[in-house]
């Protein structure tokens, strides 16, 4: 397939032979060198690059990227970040000034990300810079070099433009790679080929390349479906379509479910953020993601799609047991419809780093009272069983009671029903289940006004 974008605000057509080679292997074969190869899975930010669409300019790993991603883009690398008469960018120049390079392997990541945020005006930098690790300096002088230029303007080169798409092509259904722009086409060419692989933006399947080395056949780049991108309020409820991505539920969801944008706050880092999509999270039917608990908890609904046929079904009901997911051939997640309110939810991730750590345990609690008494609760913890779960037990065991604490330790040994977590590296079993009790606990505690816990502040 031939793809074409804007490179450092030239533009680049490109045949690509294998659709699933990286962003960042490209760059380097191209000289592109200053984008660096660290963990090559996403952790690091040593590959971050941006890249421009008409929802604006977002910081991305180029080692999860694939060529096709690029189609109708504009990517700016570190080689792009000064001005094409060798003027430093604002956040080049306080790197020096702040002494915020020392071997220098992370540093074109940082300023790249760095660069990104300013461009946004985005200042919180601890979290924009979440993703980028640095062994040598330690983050201060780096977060004191983003704090010194954030207030210069943003550089007029930085000021890129997507290419318009109706000059590109986008994929044929012989190739190898489609690239559907709605989720027609995506329905009826998933229907014909129900083995090929979905990739929407590849935070997991890029893996599957990168580090399993695993070649993934036919595959269509979900990208392009913009009908598959937007956020839908009805009168009681948002209709999410799989193609938001977690930065953009994240801001959707600050005001009406403040819990669960800070829970998405701790979700990976920016970069992945960025390309994430929450169609992805919950397809992988992986029993730590952190979305499918607090939606289980808000009471979601799934939408999946086959052909022109659609379904609904409680997103509890989707995940049937490790590894398997109420999902027939050739139908995809289509949306993901919550309520508009769910003042009684609470959402609690718990992972050995603050940043980008996938959790041990995430319970997430949805109790409403009447007459003092617990009238209805909706449970779900991940991290504690082979899937994202409900807590049916500990729902039956606490309704009809106070929210007090006497009440919930009573009510408490009924998790030992719902769960048998295991032991792995994250955590002893002994431990989650001890961990997920205290959850609801401080859920109670935090309900009576009581400070719970002394948690650890970004
Ligand atoms: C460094 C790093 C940190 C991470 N941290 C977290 C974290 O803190 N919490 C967390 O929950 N996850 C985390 N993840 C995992 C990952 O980011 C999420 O699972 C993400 O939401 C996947 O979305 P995606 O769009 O990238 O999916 P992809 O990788 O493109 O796809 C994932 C799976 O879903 C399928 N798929 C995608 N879209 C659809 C669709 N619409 N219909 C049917 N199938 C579909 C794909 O075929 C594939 O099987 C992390 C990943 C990385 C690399
Ligand atoms: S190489 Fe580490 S995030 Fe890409
Ligand atoms: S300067 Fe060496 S890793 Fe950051």
């Amino acid at each position: 397939m031939n793809i074409t974008f804007l490179l450092n605000g030239e533009t680049r057509r490109v045949a690509v032979t294998d659709p699933t080679q990286s962003v960042l292997d490209w760059l380097r074969a191209e000289w592109l060198s200053g984008t660096k190869e660290g963990c090559n899975e996403g952790d690091c930010g040593a590959c971050s690059v941006l890249l421009t669409d008409d929802n604006g300019t977002k910081p991305l790993n180029a080692c999860l990227m694939m060529m096709p991603h690029l189609q109708g883009k504009a990517l700016r690398t570190i080689e792009g970040i000064a001005g094409p008469d060798g003027t430093l960018h604002p956040v080049q120049q306080a790197m020096i000034d702040h002494h915020g390079s020392q071997c220098g392997f992370c540093t074109p990541g940082f300023v790249v990300t760095m660069a990104g945020a300013h461009l946004n005006g985005q200042t919180d930098h601890d979290d924009q810079l979440a993703g980028n690790l640095c062994r040598c300096t330690g983050y201060a002088p780096i977060i004191r070099a983003a704090k010194a230029a954030q207030s210069a303007p943003a550089p007029d080169w930085m000021r890129d433009r997507p290419v318009d798409l109706d000059t590109v092509m986008l994929g044929d259904e012989d190739a190898n790679a489609f690239l559907p722009r709605h989720s027609d086409d995506l329905a009826a060419w998933y229907l014909t080929y129900p083995d090929a692989t979905l990739i929407a933006g590849a935070t997991d399947v890029g893996l599957w390349v990168t580090k399993q080395l695993r070649d993934l056949g036919k595959v269509a780049f979900l990208g392009h479906c913009s009908d598959l991108q937007h956020i839908e309020e009805t009168s009681d409820s948002f209709v999410i379509g799989a193609g938001v991505t977690i930065a953009t539920l994240r801001k959707a969801m600050t005001t009406p479910h403040p819990s669960f944008a800070g829970l998405l706050r701790r979700f990976a880092s920016e970069q992945v953020r960025q390309a994430a999509t929450i169609g992805g999270n919950i397809a992988n039917g992986s029993p730590i993601g952190d979305s499918a608990p607090a939606l289980i908890a808000m009471g979601a609904e799934l939408t999946l799609r086959r052909g022109d046929s659609l379904r609904t079904i409680a997103l509890e009901d989707f995940f049937v047991e490790y590894g398997k997911q109420d999902r027939a051939p050739g139908e995809f997640v289509h949306s993901i419809t919550i309520p508009k309110t769910a003042p009684g939810l609470a959402c609690y991730k718990l992972s050995k780093r603050f940043d980008q750590d996938i959790s041990a345990v995430c319970g997430c609690l949805n109790l409403t009272q009447e007459g003092g008494k617990t009238a209805s609760a909706r449970i779900a913890f991940g991290g504690m069983a082979g899937i994202p779960k409900r807590a049916y037990a500990l729902e039956a065991a606490l309704i009809g009671q106070p929210l007090s604490e006497a009440a919930i330790t009573a009510a408490l040994p009924a998790l030992e029903d719902d769960f048998q977590p295991m032991s792995d590296m994250r955590a002893s079993r002994a431990y989650r289940m001890q961990a997920a009790k205290a959850m609801v606990l401080r859920y109670a505690r935090e309900a009576s006004g009581q400070p719970s816990i002394l948690e650890v502040q970004p």
